[in-house]
């Protein structure tokens, strides 16, 4: 296992080497860095895909990219296994630092090894329930859990997976699923439950921080049944870590045709005013990083013409879609699914460029 994790100093260094406008690398956590992130979500699980990952991390994170964010179950495990290597190789080779990079993961679902197993009820039984890190009653909608007890299991895994003692972020991993099933008020006692395991997380010094990574908790009106409000879960945090928690993050879809987070205002502040997420994070001190930049692939191409002036010197719709996203004022990064290194090459160019001015981004605010 490598150990130490992502610090200002290897960050900044990072930055350096690479930021031709110094914009593009943020201040997230107390490091430097890049504005676009790269995720590891979609993808087949087997072998040519994994190899595709490898050269696409591989392009990324030496050229410019230092925030990885992937889960432990995305591609039953084999993304995780994938950055391992990556990192691994790198750092072994002296083309990177451990300190250089973020690394992000999530636990909630549940993960399968290597490929979907022929039976998936037995496969369950035999690996969680008899074992005892799963108990009946835990789990919501057949796939998430998030006690105590399950994300230990699975902290344990995605460090073995990553080969890093130390995980940068640890997310909940879309922690709005267990509405569906059980009333706001438990669901929020399993939530304080789950950060007071993560407190003691980062005391052992597993993690950085924590947060969650959602799909749609953020984007709903407050009386919807799966919303999230970032205050509750703040004062979550407060309660089990006091002044000095550790939930420091969140994740949220934010794209040119999901545009909730800067637009909906949908949180409510200790002062009474309601406002977007986007300004709820900023005003509680909390990073964010956007998933679905592209909206899965689908936001690379026919886009308005508007946007061509918007966002001149581009070269692609997938660029200005990068480019609204990490422009947008209180997004720290943009994450963005690459399995191709031709896509990293072609996405890098958005770093050569300054995110687009607050004058252009304001086109975009509705009210
Ligand atoms: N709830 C959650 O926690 C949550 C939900 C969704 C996403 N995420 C995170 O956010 C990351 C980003 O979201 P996402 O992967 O779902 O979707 P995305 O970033 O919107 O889109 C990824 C897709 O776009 C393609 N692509 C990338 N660059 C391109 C280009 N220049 N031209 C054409 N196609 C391009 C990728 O293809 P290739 O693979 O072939 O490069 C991939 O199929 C995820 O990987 C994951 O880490 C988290």
């Amino acid at each position: 296992m490598l150990n130490e994790h992502a610090t200002a100093e290897g960050t900044a260094a990072y930055a350096r080497r690479f930021a031709v406008y110094p914009q593009n690398y943020r201040s997230v956590l107390n490091c430097s860095i890049s504005s676009l992130g790269i995720g590891t979500y979609l993808g087949e699980e087997d072998a040519a895909t994994d190899e595709a990952y490898f050269a696409a991390l591989r392009a990324a994170v030496t050229g410019g990219i230092n925030l990885i964010d992937t889960a432990v179950n995305y591609r039953c495990q084999r993304s995780e296994r994938v950055i391992g290597r990556v990192l691994n190789e790198l750092i072994r080779n002296g083309e990177l630092k451990r300190n250089h990079v973020m690394v992000a993961t999530k636990g909630g679902y549940i993960p399968f090894d290597e490929s979907m197993p022929a039976n998936p009820r037995v496969w369950f039984e035999d690996n969680f329930i008899r074992p005892g890190i799963i108990a009946q009653g835990d789990l919501v909608q057949g796939m998430h859990c998030m006690t105590p007890r399950y994300l230990g299991a699975m902290l344990e895994l995605s460090r073995s997976n990553l080969q890093l003692q130390t995980l940068d972020i640890y997310y909940i991993h879309n922690p709005e699923t267990q509405l569906a099933e059980i009333t706001r008020d438990e669901s929020m006692a399993r939530t304080r439950n789950a950060f007071e395991f993560l407190e003691q997380a980062v005391e052992r010094g597993q993690i950085g921080c924590y947060g969650v990574a959602t799909w749609n908790g953020f984007r709903l009106r407050s009386g919807e049944r799966a919303y999230l409000s970032l205050t509750e879960l703040v004062n979550a945090a407060h309660d089990v870590g006091g002044s000095s928690h550790h939930f420091k993050v969140i994740q949220l879809p934010y794209n040119l045709a999901m545009t909730e987070a800067l637009s909906l205002r949908n949180q409510r502040l200790a002062d009474g005013s309601q406002v977007s997420l986007l300004a709820a994070a900023d005003a509680m001190g909390i990073a964010v990083c956007t998933s679905a930049t592209l909206l899965q692939g689908q936001l690379t191409s026919r886009l308005p013409a508007m946007l061509q002036t918007a966002f001149p010197g581009l070269e692609s719709d997938a660029q200005r879609s990068i480019q609204f996203a990490r422009s947008t004022p209180g997004v720290s990064v943009a994450l963005v699914g690459m399995s191709s290194a031709a896509h990293v090459a072609h996405n890098l160019a958005t770093l050569r460029c300054p995110p687009a001015p607050d004058s252009v981004m304001r086109l975009f605010t509705s009210g």
